[in-house]
């Protein structure tokens, strides 16, 4: 039996891509989940309520690499509630695994967290991992949450934090809402259309983390996106490109406001900021991208 890697929030859609990518490089795969489904082909799930200690816990002891990828979608209005929920999923949920790591008689040998490229708020400054951090709700996320994971400096397991861009996929992320807008004609650019969009094919993500697993030279923290970032602009234009639409009207600011609110039930901030963000320390390190343009990118996913 293959080596055994615990996906804390590993039912989401980043976490069951990379569940099946690492079933396919041979490895067991755990997923802790606040609901229970026994066994989902050969994913074994555990309950645990991503907070307490419990039994799920055993789990962790013995297993080669825990990821977590826990925390409430940001897809979501920022109500008060919706706030603390998206924060309390987030830290919880470190400072719990860090428990059960420091109660294992053999703990894992890597412990990689979910960040975000969120952190450097809005900007079209290029933003490798030394650039200034942003102001504001997500930015204030996403320091908590680096702190908690390098709050206790663990000798084992070595500790990656991925902070994550705009994450293309087949099953779900941001693309799939984008998408639905393009086919129904509404996919124009979306307000200034000069906000950035770090983005990345999944499956380069899922390297990313196969790397930060097996690959004992990564360590700390790491912007974990394509080495093209592009504006919103160009981002629409690209997918409607691939999905064979024309020119469609931009879509200004306040039409973006309203449309978030009342019919996505979301944050229109979500679309109207951006950052640009490049990959420095995966470069440096020789990282291999499979794309670095968007066309392909997309052509693979929706074409497929
Ligand atoms: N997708 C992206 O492009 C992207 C970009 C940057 C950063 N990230 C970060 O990467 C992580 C995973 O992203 P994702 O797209 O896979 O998210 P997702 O699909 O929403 O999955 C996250 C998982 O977290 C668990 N969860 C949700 N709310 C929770 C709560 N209140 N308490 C405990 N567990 C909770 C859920 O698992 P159960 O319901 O099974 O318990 C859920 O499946 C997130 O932290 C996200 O912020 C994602």
């Amino acid at each position: 039996m293959g080596k055994k890697i615990v996906l804390a929030g590993g039912s989401g859609f980043l976490g069951k891509s990379l569940a099946n990518f690492l079933l396919g490089k041979g490895y067991q795969v755990v997923i802790l989940s606040r609901n229970s489904a026994p066994l989902d082909g050969q994913i074994k799930y555990v309950q645990w309520d991503g907070k307490t200690l419990g039994d799920w816990a055993s789990e962790i002891d013995g297993s080669y690499a825990v990821v977590n990828f826990t925390g409430k979608s940001v897809n979501c209005i920022y109500t008060k509630k919706n706030r603390e929920e998206i924060v309390s999923s987030r830290l919880d949920s470190v400072r719990v695994l860090r428990e059960a790591i420091l109660q294992c008689k053999q703990p894992p040998q890597a412990f990689v967290q979910a960040g975000s490229l969120a952190i450097f708020g809005d900007t079209t400054e290029r933003c490798d991992e030394n650039a200034p951090f942003g102001s504001g709700f997500s930015v204030d996320v996403c320091k908590q949450w680096e702190t908690e994971f390098f709050k206790e400096a663990l000798t084992t397991p070595r500790q990656v934090l991925l902070r994550i861009g705009f994450a293309l996929g087949k099953d779900g992320g941001a693309l799939e809402p984008l998408k639905k807008l393009v086919s129904l004609n509404l996919g124009g650019t979306v307000g200034s259309g000069k906000q950035y969009i770090s983005w990345l094919h999944i499956d380069d993500l899922n390297n990313m983390f196969l790397e930060a697993i097996e690959n004992t030279s990564y360590s700390g923290i790491y912007n974990a996106t394509g080495p093209t970032p592009i504006t919103n602009k160009e981002f629409m234009k690209s997918l409607r490109n691939v999905m064979g639409k024309g020119w469609t009207p931009p879509a200004p600011t306040p039409f973006v406001w309203l449309g978030a609110y009342l019919f996505m039930q979301t944050e229109p901030s979500l679309a109207l900021t951006g950052r640009n963000c490049v990959p420095k320390k995966l470069v440096d390190s020789g990282f291999t991208f499979q794309y670095t343009d968007i066309e392909v990118a997309l052509k693979d996913l929706i074409s497929s």
